[in-house]
């Protein structure tokens, strides 16, 4: 049975339409019994930290010259790396902040990424993901419609499948949105949004 990471990076709780989201689209694969096992890791538990200047430095060193104050810096890059390894299915959720993914999110995806790690380089200098053959459902959710937006407009499917195709090696990702949110009495339909699932 194939094993699944879920990623909730919306603050907003119980309350969250894009943790709604993604939380269907977990039961649904669970149903189907195509995922068994879930680790849920919510991004706004405890929010991943910001690169400074010292895990830059340790992101940068080959991993036996790594010391101890190097694992502490560390410690949540790896775990992150060890839940992605370990999982074949991805399921993430966003909201939309100013077009954007949630900070959480995109301070995540910068702890993920790493030379050495999830990309590595060949003699050619040609670049590939380490992490292959995972498929990603990614769930955004926006106050509004991405169809009220000037083409363009679309950051977060288009940076989530930029990043993992260079620099981690995942090329399927599969989005749904639930979309004007901010509406006078809106109701999602999650059962509905995901019936192509
Ligand atoms: C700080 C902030 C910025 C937002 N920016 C946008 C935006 O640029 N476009 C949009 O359609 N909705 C925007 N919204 C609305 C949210 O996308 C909407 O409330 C969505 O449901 C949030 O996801 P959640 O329910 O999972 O928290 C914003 C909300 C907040 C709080």
């Amino acid at each position: 049975m194939k094993s699944a990471l879920h990623i909730v990076s919306s603050a907003r709780g119980s309350q969250s339409y894009s943790r709604g989201l993604s939380a269907a689209i977990v039961k649904k694969l669970k149903d189907r019994n195509e995922i068994g096992a879930v680790v849920e890791r919510d991004l706004t538990g405890e929010f991943p930290p910001f690169l400074d200047q010292a895990l830059i430095g340790e992101f940068y060193k080959h991993p036996e010259t790594v010391g101890e104050e190097g694992k502490r810096l560390l410690k949540y890059s790896n775990a992150i790396f060890n839940e992605i390894s370990n999982a074949d299915v991805i399921v993430i959720s966003t909201p939309m902040h100013n077009l954007g993914m949630s900070a959480p999110l995109k301070a995540w995806m910068d702890q993920l990424v790493r030379f050495g790690l999830t990309y590595v380089y060949d003699s050619d200098g040609m670049r590939s993901g380490r992490l292959q053959n995972k498929k990603v459902y990614l769930a955004i959710a926006s106050g509004g419609q991405l169809s009220q937006w000037p083409d363009g407009y679309e950051f977060i499917e288009s940076y989530v499948k930029a990043v993992f195709s260079a620099y981690v090696g995942i090329t399927d990702v599969c989005t749904f949105r639930v979309e004007g949110t901010a509406g006078n009495n809106f109701t999602a339909d999650y059962e509905d949004i995901i019936q192509s699932l």
